[in-house]
């Protein structure tokens, strides 16, 4: 069903970025796989029944964005969907009165300030693409204030507002906002060191969400706020159809 779409995603070594890249590859989709660590990436499975790309990249740099963009720029320079998954956690349980300032910088950099610099570097790229689409990695707390989780929760407030304002001025494109709910990752058992990761969805569980609005077709409304948990175990491809069948 994704045969022909141009997929990147960033935090693709690990967690939910990995499970997704594999997801869209599965699926036939081509992707740009994306995240600092070189040796994660290359144990991805690169050929699977589409193809990915590893790109050693960190996110936060100037030369690392430019890394990605003349990746994706040598194999056609051509965009349908970005999927901002890379993200960094920070202290939790520390009040925002004690939070430590170099956190604080660190944190917002990565899961906001990165997130922005990085669409504009590909923004050029996805008006290229058919039916583009950005999707950003929200958290509950992200939506709901709740005490103790710092910069973590205060930047997913933050990329919120990135993804609204996007949502408003991209015309041509969709965005989307999709909570994965507490999902089976690292950053998950750092976040819940107590938790039995046996009780968590799996990345791969929470992924119909994530290839349904992959999809060229998807019916959901730019500036959409989603709950990947509300997917698992649906059909990605309920209700859509063949764009030739509907003679788009
Ligand atoms: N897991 C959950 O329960 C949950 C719940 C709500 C929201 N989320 C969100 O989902 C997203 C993925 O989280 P996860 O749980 O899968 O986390 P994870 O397993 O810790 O993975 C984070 C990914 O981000 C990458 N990354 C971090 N800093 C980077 C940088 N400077 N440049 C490039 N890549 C960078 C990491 O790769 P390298 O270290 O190799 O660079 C890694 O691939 C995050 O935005 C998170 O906030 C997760």
């Amino acid at each position: 069903m994704l045969s022909t779409r141009l997929i990147l995603v960033t935090g693709a070594s690990s967690g939910i970025g990995r499970g997704l890249a594999l997801e869209y590859a599965r699926h036939g989709a081509r992707v740009w796989a994306v995240a600092r660590s070189a040796d994660a990436l290359a144990q991805l499975p690169v050929d699977a029944e589409g193809r990915v790309t590893p790109v050693p990249a960190d996110v936060t740099t100037a030369a690392g964005r430019r890394a990605i963009a003349t990746s994706v720029e040598h194999e056609g320079g051509c965009l349908d969907v970005v999927v901002h998954a890379a993200g960094m956690l920070g202290s939790v349980g520390v009040p925002l009165v004690d939070y430590p300032e170099d956190e604080w910088r660190s944190v917002f950099e990565v899961n906001v300030t990165a997130v922005h610099l990085l669409h504009q570097r590909l923004a050029p790229f996805l008006e290229r693409g058919t039916a583009p689409a950005v999707i950003g990695l929200a958290s509950t707390v992200g939506r709901e204030p709740r005490a103790g989780w710092g910069m973590y929760a205060v930047s997913k407030h933050a990329l919120e507002g990135w993804l609204g304002t996007l949502a408003q001025e991209w015309e041509t494109g969709r965005v989307y906002s999709v909570n994965p709910g507490g999902t089976r990752t690292p950053m998950r058992a750092q976040a819940r060191p107590d938790e039995d990761p046996g009780t968590v969805p799996t990345p791969e569980q929470i992924a119909p969400l994530f290839l349904r609005l992959a999809h060229s077709d998807a019916p959901e409304p730019s500036g959409a706020r989603l709950e990947a948990g509300a997917w698992i175990g649906r059909d990605p491809w309920e209700g859509l159809g063949p764009r030739r069948a509907r003679g788009l």
